[in-house]
């Protein structure tokens, strides 16, 4: 295994604040890679006193030095990278060929994408709806599948073959939103406008990223793969069909970037100290009365990319010991949202039917009931904390407890959204001070 990559990816339903871990840890990497996901991701990252929302530039991107990648696995929406780049570019952050490249793998997202993830959705039932970010990420990754109705974002280093293309796509399409949703056609002369444009911009930083980083792999150069979403809502393991469309867990790695999967590295699992979760599905541990609300209000759990409330809840110890299965080590976030309870609970196994269930399983999440284990809460503001030992006993108490739940080792303990707010703790990731 080469030690000096890191994989960090989230645990639970998404938004366990991987941008701010990704950031603290972007200092010892050449390399930031995004591997899933696509715009739906939100990420944010404090430095200093500017924060920064990313959705699908690499949180390497606060970092002289790094080259941040968005891999072939990554929904790749131009218009939204156009406006990423532009908006960091006015906050004084530069992007070219040298710290930022896209895959020519990468597909695309279209504009009918998001059209289909809104006409979609609303055509579903309640209790059907899936409740997307609307990024069009979903149809994007089924036309990756179907391949015959996809755009990969090489296709813009040829304008004409591609203008072509969109013509071709958009009929097929029209005749889909006209079949379906009744639905007035795609302006393809539009599209094609806004697409040429697109080209022109991001052309310069369209490359072989899977080759780049092999040959970085060859080179000993340190790689970290920023993960999007969370292990719940991977395609594959989470609870199906409340999902996301990618592979999210450490397994998508080597398929998203183009990379060997024993070059993963030290695959850090981030957990955030309670559980939330934004759009529908089963979350056994939610609290949805007072206790829910005060996790919302301190924790600002509002989502980075809709700006949807995040539905909140306790720890839930055995959804994440069974997305730990796949992971190395943990890190432990957002533990200062929890200061000024007095009790605190941790869901240890749920009831199903009558039955105790000590295993986490997707298919009957919907009707579990929780057993929780409670602990003492604490009073003090912990968001100074530098150390371990300096955090009170009742936390570090709640620290070694989910250690020992879940059965893995907490690396790190995030106590505050800025990127000095870290503790390093029992990590294997070298070079860190
Ligand atoms: P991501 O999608 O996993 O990157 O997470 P988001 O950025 O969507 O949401 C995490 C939120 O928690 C952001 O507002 C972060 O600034 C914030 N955050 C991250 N770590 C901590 C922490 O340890 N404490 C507090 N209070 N906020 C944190
Ligand atoms: P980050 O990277 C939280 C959720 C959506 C919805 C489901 C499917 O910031 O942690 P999609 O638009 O992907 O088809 O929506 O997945 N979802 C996320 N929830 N954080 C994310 O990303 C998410 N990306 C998708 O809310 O329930
Ligand atoms: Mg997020």
């Amino acid at each position: 295994m080469n030690s000096s990559n890191v994989t960090v990816i989230g645990l639970q339903w998404g938004d366990e604040g991987k941008g701010k871990i990704v950031d603290a840890l972007a200092g010892v990497s050449k390399y930031v890679v995004r591997f899933c996901g696509g715009a739906n991701a939100g990420h944010t990252v404090e430095v200093g006193d500017q924060k920064y929302a990313l959705h699908l530039i690499p949180c390497g991107v606060l970092t002289e030095g790094v080259t941040n990648v968005v891999g072939n696995g990554v929904a790749f929406d131009p218009a939204v990278a156009c406006e990423e780049i532009a908006g960091l570019e006015a906050r004084g952050i530069m992007l070219g060929p040298d710290n930022m490249i896209v895959s020519a793998n990468a597909h695309m997202v279209m504009p009918w994408h998001k059209t289909e993830d809104i006409l979609s959705e609303k055509a579903l039932a309640d209790g059907k709806k899936i409740g997307t970010t609307a990024r069009g990420i979903g149809p994007c990754y089924a036309d990756k599948a179907r391949r015959s109705t996809a755009i990969r974002t090489g296709e813009l280093l040829d304008t004409e073959k591609l203008s072509a293309r969109i013509r071709e796509i958009a009929a097929i399409k029209n005749k889909y939103f006209q079949a379906l949703y009744d639905q007035a056609p795609l302006d393809a002369d539009g599209i094609i406008a806004d697409y040429i444009e697109y080209a022109r911009s991001l052309g310069p930083l369209i490359a072989n990223t899977g080759a780049i980083l092999r040959q970085a792999i060859t080179d000993g150069e340190a790689i970290l793969f920023e993960g999007g979403q969370g292990s719940m809502l991977d395609i594959d393991h989470g609870t199906y069909p409340f999902v996301t469309s990618s592979p999210v867990t450490a397994c998508g790695v080597p398929t998203g970037a183009g990379i060997a999967p024993s070059a993963i590295g030290i695959v850090v699992g981030l957990i955030k100290a309670y559980t939330t979760r934004v759009g529908a599905g089963p979350f056994p541990s939610e609290q949805d009365n007072q206790t829910g609300e005060y996790l919302r209000e301190k924790g600002h759990e509002y989502g980075t990319t809709t700006g949807r409330p995040r539905r909140c809840g306790w720890f839930d110890a055995t959804a994440v010991r069974y997305a730990a299965d796949i992971t190395g080590e943990l890190a432990l976030s957002l533990l200062d949202v929890l200061s000024g309870l007095d009790e605190l609970k941790i869901c240890t196994g749920y009831i199903v039917d009558g039955e105790k269930m000590t295993q986490f399983d997707p298919a009957v999440m919907d009707r579990a009931e929780c057993v929780y284990e409670t602990l003492p809460g604490w009073s003090q503001d912990i968001t100074a904390c530098k150390t371990y030992d300096e955090l009170p006993e009742a936390a570090r108490n709640y620290v070694d407890t989910v250690e020992r739940i879940v059965g893995r080792t907490i690396g790190f303990i995030s106590v505050g959204p800025e990127r000095t707010q870290t503790i390093f703790h029992n990590t294997k990731v070298k070079g860190l001070k």
